[in-house]
């Protein structure tokens, strides 16, 4: 039976909670609590101190109704698997045990000091962590030259720096670790941009475990320099038709096949729970990181985190730490393709409707029957019909705003930060770093902005380069017809 195809009251109960814990719910890692701070009212106001007075109570009731829901997810997160409705745990039961028995290794992983430790130094002296948080001195300068010299200071989490060039590493390398605590010897992954399956391959041979990295044969051709790179790593690269969203059907189905000796390693925050819980604690050392650098470098908080969301880890690696920070914002940036009037495009929270896909419920990009409408991004990586459940909760909450950049913002984002700094995203990154034109703008002299560059963008330079090439005119009109179509300002050519 697929995944996709099942119905959402198809949803199972976990395994009832063990009241010796310490939260009494039986799965009790980390969870953070609240202080929900009350706020003082003065006794002799003027009616427009009022009136302000009341628009700040209002807001700060909203915001405290944000945290107060966002606890209540996070403390029923560990028995019904669900983000407020999102996410649950809709697949056939043979995989049921399975899901149980890596909720209950996941636990164990998240309160042993010998698990944490080994991952830490892996983390350290094989990943390379801590990544710097860069200050991006001339893009600043860029952005603050429109406005007299006044905007905000633009930061960079540079995940780009991790072995393998991605965050990817982060989950890969701590999941194949659980894996073969489970006793697992074989893994399985599904990937689009590359950077998951190089990761996975990397950690795989790092830990002796064989490694199978399926793709689809679009995404094949499009980071063929990943290809090459995880078969030198030693894994085994199965082609599909079609992208990403094939490539983990079909991942999903090679894991369904031998569950006793396979284990599938999720490379985002989608899929069924634990699986979306779990990439995202563990990718939350980047927003860890995050906080201890800004407190380091200017003795506060970043007013703003702005991620790429494909189907969501950076960006939840990033925002999970500062989630109960009010005052941070957290913006999420999807793919608008070539743009959001057509299909062609990956913003599956701005324009997807809820459903039931890869084995939890979320937004999705599909049609009025419910079939899946392909997405499309040249951040090959953002390419997902789908989202994690998490940033469809955290949408609708309102906790985090999402935007989105066309095909030819992220590539001028590209461009601008090549030649500016002297780093090359990668594709996915550069969406994120499109926003900054937007946001700059509307921002206070001196405000912190940190943008997670999720990769580099190696991987990437053909198409780099195919588009700078459409841009000059000198490809021939046969392969026009994938060149997008909005125009923006701050081009820079490359
Ligand atoms: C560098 C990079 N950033 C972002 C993404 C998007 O994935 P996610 O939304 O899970 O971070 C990918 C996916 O391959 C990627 O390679």
């Amino acid at each position: 039976m697929s995944l996709q195809t099942l119905s959402p009251h198809h949803s199972i109960s976990l395994p009832s909670p063990n009241p010796n814990h310490s939260n009494g719910l039986g799965f009790d890692w980390p969870l953070r609590s609240v202080r929900h701070e009350g706020f003082k009212v003065c006794s002799v106001m003027s009616r427009d101190t009022r009136t302000q007075t009341q628009t700040q109570t209002q807001t700060q009731a909203r915001k405290t109704d944000v945290l107060r829901l966002i606890d209540e997810a996070e403390e029923s997160l560990f028995r019904t698997g669900k983000f407020g409705r999102f996410g649950g745990i809709f697949v056939p039961e043979t995989l049921v045990t399975c899901l149980k028995m890596l909720l209950s290794e996941f636990n164990l992983c998240m309160h042993d000091p010998l698990f944490q430790g080994e991952l830490s130094a892996a983390l350290r002296d094989y990943v390379g962590r801590e990544t710097p948080l860069y200050f991006a001195q001339r893009l600043t300068d860029h952005y603050k030259s429109s406005r007299g010299g006044e905007g905000p200071d633009i930061y960079l989490k540079r995940e780009d720096l991790n072995h393998g060039g991605a965050h990817k590493i982060n989950n890969a390398l701590a999941q194949a670790m659980l894996a073969k605590r489970m006793g697992r010897r074989s893994v399985v992954a599904a990937t689009g941009a590359g950077q998951h399956g190089v990761a996975t391959a990397a950690a795989c041979a790092k830990l002796a475990m064989e490694c199978t990295i399926i793709m689809g044969n679009l995404d094949m051709e499009r980071q063929s320099s990943n290809v090459l790179l995880m078969k030198h790593l030693g894994a085994e690269v199965k082609s599909v038709p079609g992208t990403f969203k094939d490539a983990t059907s079909e991942a999903i189905r090679e894991w369904v096949g031998d569950l006793e000796r396979k284990y599938y390693l999720a490379g985002t925050a989608v899929g069924p729970h634990p699986c979306p819980a779990m990439v995202r604690e563990f990718q939350s050392i980047i927003g860890i990181e995050t906080r201890r650098q800004a407190m380091e470098k200017w003795g506060g908080k970043p007013d703003v985190l702005v991620a790429c969301v494909g189907s969501g880890s950076n960006a939840l690696g990033m925002f999970h730490e500062f989630v109960r920070d009010e005052d941070v914002r957290l913006i999420g940036v999807e793919a608008a393709g070539t743009g959001m009037d057509g299909e062609t495009h990956s913003a599956t929270l701005a324009k997807g409707e809820i459903g039931v896909y890869h084995g939890a419920m979320t937004y999705l990009l599909q049609d009025h029957e419910g079939q899946i409408i392909g997405p499309h991004s040249v951040g090959v990586g953002l390419e997902y019909p789908g989202v994690s459940p998490e940033l469809s909760f955290m949408r609708e909450i309102t906790r985090a705003e999402f935007h989105t950049a066309t095909d030819e913002e992220a590539l001028d984002a590209y461009a601008l930060l090549c030649r500016l700094e002297g780093i090359c995203p990668a594709l996915e990154a550069a969406h994120a770093l499109a926003h900054l034109g937007k946001l700059c703008p509307t921002l206070p002299d001196g405000a912190k902005v940190v943008v997670n560059c999720s990769g580099r963008g190696d991987k990437d330079i053909e198409t780099v380069s195919k588009y700078q090439q459409l841009k000059n005119g000198s490809v021939s009109d046969r392969n026009k017809s994938n060149h997008p179509t909005k125009t923006t300002s701050n081009v820079v050519n490359i």
